[in-house]
C-alpha cells in the first residue's frame, strides 16, 4: 500500500479541554495504523498544550497551525509569525485554506509568500488550492487550479520537494453545505495537478504529496484513496471525533 497522509483541520472548533481529550484518544489509536502518517491542525491557542501532550506520549502525530504570517515579526496586530510557531514546535503550516481566501483576503500571492516563509523556517507547508462552483460551472477548474499552484510554488526550488504538501479542496465540496466530489472527478483533477507538478519540477514533481479534502467521509474516503495521485486525505467534520476518524482509517 502506498504511504498516505491522513489529517484533520479543526477550524474554529473545540475548547482546549476538548482538543486535549481528542488528541489523547487519537494518539492511542494511531499506532494501530502504521501505514498512515497522521496530522492534526488545532486553533492557535491550543498548540502549546497539544504539543506537550503529543511529546509526553512520544507520538508520531504531526501538529499543524491553520495560518501564519510571512514576516518574522512586526506591526501586524492579531497575526502570528513563523518564529512564534517554531518556538511551540509546530510541524506543519496550513496555507491558503479556502476559508482564509474567502473571509480573510488571502490571495495566491500571499499564499506564495507564506509558503516561502514556512520553508525558510523548516516547516512543512500544506498549501491549499481549490476551484469555486463558478469555476466548475464554466469549465475552467483546471486552469484556475494550475494558476493557483504555479503562483503558490513560485520560487520554491526543487530541493524543497518532500518538504511541502499540496491539498486540493474544491470550495464547492467543503463544509456543511458542501457537495461531496464524485470520485472520477477527484482522480481527473489530481492527475492534472500531477501534470502541473511535473511541468514545474520534471519527474521529481511526482514526489510532491497531493492530498484531497472537502466533505471526505466514511462513504467516499475509500473511493478517493486508491487513486495513484491521491497521496492523502484532509478531513474536516468527519474526523472531529476520534471514533469517526478511526472508522475512516479502517475503511481504507
Ligand atoms: O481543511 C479540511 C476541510 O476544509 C474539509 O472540511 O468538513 O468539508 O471535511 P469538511
Amino acid at each position: 500500500m502506498k504511504k498516505m497522509f491522513l489529517g484533520t483541520n479543526w477550524k474554529m472548533n473545540k475548547t482546549t479541554a476538548e482538543g486535549l481529550s481528542y488528541t489523547e484518544a487519537l494518539t492511542d489509536i494511531i499506532p494501530n495504523y502504521p501505514e498512515f502518517e497522521f496530522f492534526i491542525i488545532p486553533p492557535y491557542v491550543q498548540l502549546w498544550k497539544i504539543r506537550e501532550l503529543i511529546d509526553s506520549k512520544k507520538s508520531a502525530l504531526k501538529l499543524g497551525a491553520q495560518n501564519v504570517h510571512y514576516e518574522d515579526a512586526g506591526q501586524f496586530t492579531g497575526e502570528i509569525s513563523p518564529t512564534q510557531l517554531k518556538e511551540i514546535g509546530v510541524d506543519i503550516l496550513e496555507i491558503g485554506h479556502s476559508e482564509r481566501r474567502q473571509y480573510f483576503n488571502e490571495t495566491d500571492y500571499t499564499v506564495n509568500l507564506k509558503t516561502l516563509a514556512a520553508l525558510k523556517h523548516g516547516f512543512t507547508p500544506l498549501v491549499c488550492i481549490g476551484d469555486s462552483m463558478q469555476d466548475k460551472k464554466y469549465g475552467v477548474s483546471k486552469e484556475v487550479l494550475a494558476r493557483q499552484l504555479k503562483i503558490a510554488l513560485h520560487d520554491v526550488p526543487a530541493e524543497a520537494i518532500g518538504k511541502f504538501w499540496v491539498a486540493y479542496e474544491p470550495v464547492w465540496a467543503i463544509g456543511v453545505n458542501g457537495i461531496p466530489a464524485e470520485a472520477p472527478l477527484v482522480n481527473d483533477i489530481h492527475n492534472h495537478l500531477r501534470d502541473v507538478t511535473v511541468e514545474l519540477y520534471g519527474e521529481a514533481g511526482r514526489e510532491i504529496p497531493l492530498l484531497f479534502g472537502g466533505s471526505v467521509n466514511i462513504d467516499n474516503a475509500k473511493q478517493y484513496a486508491p487513486f495513484e495521485n491521491v497521496n492523502g486525505l484532509f478531513i474536516g467534520r468527519s474526523a472531529w471525533q476520534p471514533d469517526s476518524f478511526e472508522a475512516i482509517m479502517k475503511s481504507l
